[in-house]
């Protein structure tokens, strides 16, 4: 029996001697040959049946102690890598791309029939052409939220039409008959009608009106196939630049309408390389008349006290396909051409800000980096709507000026009541001359005492336009005495008798005619009497004084140089009786 156990003990010692030195030399993935460990290649050992270990479309990749799977080329995991472990249980699918760079952006990759192909998701397009990556339409622009129906019936047939169409698009749906090549000419008429019939009378449909333009912009734009546009209404110019291709466009484009030309590099216009949809397109829009909309809409300047600004451009919108136009790496410069002359004047570069309130001018990241008399360059780190603004300073009267206009009008006006109290009190000197004296004297008078108390009084527009008329008056009045002065002067020389006007004849020319002139004036413009600042003409309006001045001053030298004349020749027909009398003596 102890023999027996012996000889187990003896054949378990053996094999645990023959067993050990393997198990404890040589760990998982190596193999003991000559007494040592060397790597166990598993590709190589199950190579025939390698698709058993990584599966279709992979290969196995040995390495020390273990091996991996490799997708070959064109393949990939549903994590979307390379290369996996056997265990991971993964496997190698083709990869569904559009091409080598792009991918599906918002939308998910297909393999269809006719290749890969992009299915967006909701909110995301890739404007019929499936081949190219999704990217994010907005449709909000296009709600009717202005009642257009009423007002520009055409406006709202194409905005419904847009909406319908942004919404198919965004569904994924195939849009119905959007190649209509009509679209953006219809676009552009709408723009003029809106323009036209003033329904851009607040700021905040302005801005709905800014947003409508870039977005319906930004849905024609990749339906169009010419690569230049240019076009232009009675109320809009349109220059748009339209690139369609694999690669994203580089360099620069020029863009120009009458009044403003953009430099903006093509990088920007299509946008970041990766996000690239395969089509680039930019459109530079100028506006007739959107510079009077949107006048005095300027609380996002922050002016100073003594600061007013005007818009001294037409107003522009920048629209490129790019939706990272926020913080632009390049900025875009644009050349506009003034309005009016702006001698000396400071001109600011504004953009249109449409979440300030409800929409104002602002000049945050435009610089002017170039004015003149005739144009203002600006630079933009941003896109939208362009306009430059003049900035009027008032010019603060000085104290010394001030005093100095009280005590001069002061002494005019003692002067003018002495003159006027000689003229009329005092019998000896009184004539037709010194009735005429008498009425320049008053008219000058009454002028100056109005100036002086009313010019300033803006604060009531109707008494300041009424100030503003009698100033009118009066000074036109105190013209046309001056001119009967003159022609009463002619009469005296060269009709030597009877050189009386009639008193009814003087009264009209003196008073009557300024009276008819600022008459038919004020019912041809009310508005152009009273100014923000003074109780004046406005300065478009000024040449109903200027004007009548200009005539009355042309009829004085007129009858001043006939009296000379005239004069001359009665000095010249007496000189010859001097000379005939000095030979005498
Ligand atoms: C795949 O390869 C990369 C480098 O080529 C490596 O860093 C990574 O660990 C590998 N993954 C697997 C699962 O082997
Ligand atoms: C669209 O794609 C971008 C980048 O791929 C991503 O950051 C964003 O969340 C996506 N938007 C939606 C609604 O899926
Ligand atoms: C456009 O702008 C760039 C950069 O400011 C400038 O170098 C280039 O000359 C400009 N081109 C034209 C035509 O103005
Ligand atoms: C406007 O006012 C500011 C300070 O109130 C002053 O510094 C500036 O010179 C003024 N500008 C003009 C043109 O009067
Ligand atoms: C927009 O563009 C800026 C500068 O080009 C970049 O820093 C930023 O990441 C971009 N934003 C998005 C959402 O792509
Ligand atoms: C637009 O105005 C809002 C409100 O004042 C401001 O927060 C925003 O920064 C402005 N936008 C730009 C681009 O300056
Ligand atoms: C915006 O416009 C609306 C309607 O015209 C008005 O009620 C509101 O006060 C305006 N908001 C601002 C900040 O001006």
């Amino acid at each position: 029996m102890v023999g027996w156990i012996k000889l187990l003990l003896l054949a378990l010692y053996l094999s645990a001697m023959l067993a050990l030195p393997d198990s404890q030399k040589c760990s998982k993935g190596f193999n003991l040959k000559k007494g040592k460990c060397i790597d166990q290649d598993e590709c190589e050992e199950n190579y025939p049946e390698d698709m058993g270990l990584c599966g279709k479309n992979a290969y196995c990749v040995n390495t020390i102690g273990n091996f991996y799977c490799m997708c070959e080329k064109g393949f990939q995991t549903s994590e979307g890598s390379t290369n996996f472990t056997a265990e991971s249980s993964l496997t190698c699918k083709a990869v569904c791309s559009i091409d080598e760079t792009n991918h599906c952006g918002n939308g998910t990759c297909h393999i269809g029939t006719s290749g890969p192909y992009c299915a967006c998701q909701d909110g995301f397009t890739n404007y019929g052409n499936k081949a190219t990556r999704c990217t994010a339409l907005d449709c909000d622009a296009f709600k009717d939220t202005w009642d257009l129906k009423e007002n520009v019936a055409i406006a709202h047939n194409l905005l419904t039409q847009l909406k319908r169409k942004c919404e198919d698009l965004t569904k994924g749906e195939d849009p119905e008959d959007f190649d209509d090549p009509d679209l953006l000419w219809r676009l552009l008429l709408v723009i003029d009608q809106l323009l036209l019939t003033g329904a851009l009378n607040e700021n905040r449909k302005v801005s709905k009106f800014l947003d409508l333009v870039e977005s319906a912009l930004n849905l024609i734009g990749p339906f169009i196939d010419a690569g230049r546009i240019r076009r232009s209404y009675a109320h809009t110019e349109l220059d748009l630049l339209n690139h369609k291709g694999a690669m994203p466009p580089q360099g620069v484009a020029i863009l120009s309408t009458k009044p403003v030309t953009l430099n903006i590099t093509l990088e920007t216009v299509s946008g970041d390389p990766s996000l690239y949809p395969g089509f680039a397109s930019v459109s530079l829009l100028s506006y007739a008349n959107l510079e009077t909309f949107t006048d005095g809409f300027f609380s996002g300047i922050n002016p100073q006290a003594n600061e007013s600004f005007v818009i001294n451009s037409k107003v522009v919108t920048v629209s490129v396909t790019n939706t990272n136009t926020s913080h632009l790496e390049e900025p875009v410069i644009l050349t506009f051409s003034h309005l009016t002359r702006g001698n000396g004047r400071l001109h600011l570069c504004v953009f249109w800000n449409a979440s300030n309130g409800n929409g104002s001018w602002s000049a945050d990241g435009c610089t002017a980096v170039e004015s003149n008399s005739e144009f203002t360059v600006c630079s933009c780190n941003h896109l939208s709507t362009f306009a430059v603004l003049m900035a009027l300073y008032d010019v603060e009267a000085t104290f010394e000026l001030q005093v100095a206009t009280w005590v001069g009008l002061s002494l005019s006006l003692i002067c003018l009541l002495i003159c006027i109290l000689t003229f009329s009190l005092i019998r000896s000197i009184q004539s037709p001359r010194t009735t005429i004296h008498l009425h320049l004297c008053i008219s000058l008078f009454v002028a100056a005492l109005i100036f002086l108390v009313g010019i300033s009084r803006t604060e009531n527009q109707n008494a300041c336009a009424v100030i503003a008329g009698l100033l009118h008056y009066f000074f036109l009045a105190a013209f046309c005495w001056m001119c009967l002065e003159g022609v009463q002067l002619f009469r005296m020389v060269i009709l030597v008798f009877n050189t009386n006007f009639r008193t009814l004849y003087m009264m009209t020319g003196g008073y009557g005619v300024p009276a008819a002139i600022v008459a038919i004036s004020a019912l041809i413009n009310p508005k152009g009497y009273g100014t923000q600042r003074y109780c004046w003409l406005n300065v478009d309006f000024i040449w109903s004084f200027l004007g009548p001045v200009c005539v009355i001053i042309a009829i004085n030298i007129f009858f001043f140089l006939i009296t000379a004349w005239k004069l001359a020749q009665k000095f010249s027909s007496l000189n010859p009786d001097l000379n005939t009398l000095q030979k005498i003596k």
